[in-house]
């Protein structure tokens, strides 16, 4: 039905999302197993990046071995709550560049607008991954990868913790090249965008703000 997203089923993964779910897992907690399954995350959403071999030496001989190709990835977090999923996709991709997408919703419009936008050179020449926990109506996940194909970007994909069918939906009209990675496709949103059952304002719980 959705082409373009793969869904991390791995019990890991599935066992730190509920109790991410639950009301009452408190800020730290919650940071704490966003910080985790984002790693987890960000090992399906590189799985199929391309490898070269190298020649080195091992302690007792030479050999020719595989390791990642082309210029260092770009990471893309669409803030605020992108960060969440940033710090923990850094730890496993160190070396990564990071750029950040600053968008809000005008209230008469109801369109994003962009407010901040900082990204590596050479976009181009890199693979992106854009991330933001959420993926609900898919406005602004859409409008941040139109931002970034501006800059040039032409590999990317898209992670994010939760995803609603109209968010993959926009995205997949919108972007129909950019795969997306999520822990988890719920069952709809609700009248003010929120996704159901969800897990609340993603923001809010990670950094304690309400
Ligand atoms: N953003 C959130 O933080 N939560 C939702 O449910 C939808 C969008």
């Amino acid at each position: 039905m959705h082409e373009n997203l793969t869904i991390v089923d791995h019990p890991l993964v599935q066992h730190k999302l509920t109790l991410m779910r639950e009301k009452t897992t408190s800020t730290a907690v919650f940071r704490q197993l966003l910080h985790e399954i984002s790693m987890l995350l960000a090992y399906e959403v590189t799985r199929d990046l391309p490898m070269t071999a190298k020649s080195i030496e091992t302690p007792l001989t030479q050999m020719d071995a595989p390791v990642l190709e082309g210029k260092k990835l770009a990471l893309v977090s669409i803030l605020r709550a992108g960060n969440g999923l940033l710090n923990g996709v850094l730890e496993l991709i160190p070396s990564a560049r990071v750029g950040f997408v600053g968008l809000y919703r005008d209230e008469k419009t109801l369109q994003p607008v962009q407010y901040y936008f900082k990204v590596p050179e050479e976009m181009e020449n890199r693979r992106v991954i854009a991330v933001d926990p959420m993926l609900a109506t898919g406005n602004s996940s859409a409008a941040a990868i139109d931002l970034l194909k501006g800059a040039g970007a032409r590999d990317i994909r898209f992670l994010c913790l939760l995803a609603a069918p109209e968010g993959v939906r926009r995205m997949a009209e919108a972007h129909p090249d950019v795969p997306i990675v999520t822990a988890a496709l719920d069952e709809r949103l609700n009248d003010v965008g929120y996704i159901l059952p969800g897990l609340g304002d993603a923001g809010d719980r990670m950094f304690g703000t309400k």
